[in-house]
């Protein structure tokens, strides 16, 4: 009499089996990428660490080369530790590498709606399509007044109630996306659209990364009885699924409402919506909204904290951006977009928080949909790739001293802004390109000038007096954000305080 786990052995040999011999007959006695040395069967799952994985990655990458590889139970995952292999695998043969891996959770989550894990097919080039039409820098303009109205928003709730400095981020960046996408306007606190991207974004990020979940692995799990042990990940999935039914169907339903009243302001649906004719075209429309709106708001609040975590950790980069501040603008004024040009050192604030904690430090796998040899190594088709950005901006020949925050590493002798454009790794590569670079941009930029002409942060203090100390740490899931710290934040003076009270809500 078989017991379960007896199934599931002879299931798991098979499953590995099979992947290897498949790899193996196509590889015409070619070697995978170099990397760690794998164990029998199992493979290298026990080397994939719990805690900051791209940290290993990049120091497998120093010791095996630009391209390295592990298998995980029969499966090959290579990683591209260089911008140079990044670019000619993922852009340059794109046609190759533009898929994405499956992801049974996601499957199961029924998550595949979400642009980022959609497979390289027409459903994918007809919904990027409608997103890079309204996220192109020339589309993007149209956003700029929006931007600083909410980043004033942000400043007054941040002078109201600075301990929740870092909620508001969070409003600040979902409201940014709620408005272009369905012209909706957030909540001050507790949203519920806003609530459930951010825990759709949550359950999905820890559930994507190589090893989080042994169902990635072995999907067969999912058709196992789920009262045996580890089946858990089938409740978690089924909560996934009503998240997503939410975040696609609840705000959507809200604009068809407006434009039913007539009252439905500018937003990527409204402009889209009368255009629909089919069925196909609707869901289409959905999905590339619900798309931006999940993929949106998370990543930049992620960068936007570590913003707030830079300014404790070197107080000098805060005293020196306000000198420029002071300089240009004075402190008769909040910051404009048109002052940039102005505010070298600013600017450099913002390419550096792109650089030094990625929110994303191996960005989002890629899948090859052909078998490829790159200089002599075999990788399969349906291989996961991996550009780690982590490695590629964390070298310290490019970037000497990577684990320093040192905005001045992006300006010239003369103080001008070198412009990099090995910086656009931290939004990955090729065809699948993040299209929200343009609004990112902008977004960290007004926030990043105005934060700083009107504030003061610093370390918290104890009761005694005493700085509490703060911690440098971060999440350990695909989106990494900081880890929450302590922190003051106070005008800079009576006239910074003045200046926040007098900028209004503005329709947008
Ligand atoms: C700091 C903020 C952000 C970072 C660092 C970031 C980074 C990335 C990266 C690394 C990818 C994967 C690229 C690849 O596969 O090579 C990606 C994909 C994507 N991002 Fe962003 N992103 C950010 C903000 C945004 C924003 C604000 C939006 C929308 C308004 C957005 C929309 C998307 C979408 C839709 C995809 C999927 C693209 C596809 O698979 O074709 N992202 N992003």
């Amino acid at each position: 009499m078989f017991r379960w786990f007896d199934i599931l052995a002879i299931g798991l040999a098979g499953f590995i089996l099979r992947s290897y011999l498949a790899a193996r007959k196509r590889a015409r006695g070619l070697a995978p990428p170099p990397g760690p040395k794998p164990l029998p069967l199992l493979g290298n799952i026990l080397d994939i660490p719990k805690t900051q994985p791209w940290g290993t990655y990049t120091e497998w990458g120093r010791k095996y080369g630009e391209i390295t590889s592990i298998t995980v139970l029969g499966k090959l995952i290579v990683f591209v530790h260089s911008h140079r292999a990044a670019k000619e695998l993922l852009e340059k043969r794109g046609t190759y590498y533009s898929d994405r891996p499956n992801i049974p959770m996601m499957d199961l989550m029924k998550a595949h709606f979400n642009l980022a894990i959609t497979p390289y097919s027409d459903k994918w080039r007809s919904e990027r399509r409608i997103i890079d039409q309204s996220l192109r820098p020339s589309a993007a303009v149209a956003y700029l007044d929006m931007q600083k109205s909410r980043a004033h928003t942000f400043l007054r709730q941040t002078l109201d109630k600075p301990e929740l400095a870092m909620e508001y981020l969070k409003h600040f960046t979902g409201a940014i996306v709620m408005s272009l996408v369905y012209g909706y306007d957030v909540a001050d606190s507790g949203d519920p659209f806003i609530d459930t991207a951010e825990k759709l974004l949550t359950l999905a990020s820890e559930s994507i990364l190589p090893g989080a979940l042994l169902v990635n692995d072995f999907p067969f799990l999912q058709h196992l009885p789920e009262w045996l042990p580890g089946m858990g990940f089938m409740d978690r999935a089924r909560y996934g699924q009503r998240l997503v039914v939410d975040l696609l169907h609840k705000p959507f339903d809200f604009v068809k409402e407006e434009m039913r009243l007539g009252t439905a302001r500018h937003s990527l649906v409204r402009e889209n919506l009368p255009e629909v004719t089919t069925e196909a075209e609707e869901n289409a429309l959905r999905n590339a909204a619900g798309s931006i709106y999940a993929a949106g708001a998370e990543t930049t609040v992620g960068t936007l904290t570590c913003f707030f975590l830079v300014l404790l950790l070197y107080p000098n980069v805060q005293q020196r951006a306000q000198e420029e501040l002071d300089s240009v603008i004075g402190q008769g004024r909040l910051p404009d977009y048109s002052d940039r040009p102005e505010l070298p050192y600013i600017d450099a604030i913002c390419k550096e928080l792109l650089r030094w904690r990625l929110v994303l430090p191996l960005g989002v796998a890629h899948a090859s949909t052909h078998d490829d040899v790159y200089e002599g190594y075999f990788i399969p088709k349906g291989t996961p790739v991996l550009a780690n950005a982590w490695a590629i901006l964390h070298d310290p020949e490019a970037y000497p001293e990577p684990d320093e925050f040192k905005p001045e590493r992006f300006l010239t002798a003369d103080g001008k802004v070198k412009e990099d454009p090995v910086l656009n790794a931290a939004f990955g590569f090729g065809r699948r390109i993040c299209p929200g670079r343009h609004l990112v941009d902008t977004t960290i930029y007004i926030i990043v000038s105005s934060v700083l002409s009107a504030f003061r942060v610093e370390k918290a203090k104890d009761a005694q007096g005493n700085e509490i100390p703060v911690e440098s740490a971060f999440t350990d899931t695909l989106i990494s954000h900081p880890k929450p710290f302590q922190y003051s934040i106070t005008p800079r003076s009576v006239n910074a305080r003045s200046l926040v009270l007098a900028t209004e809500p503005q329709a947008d």
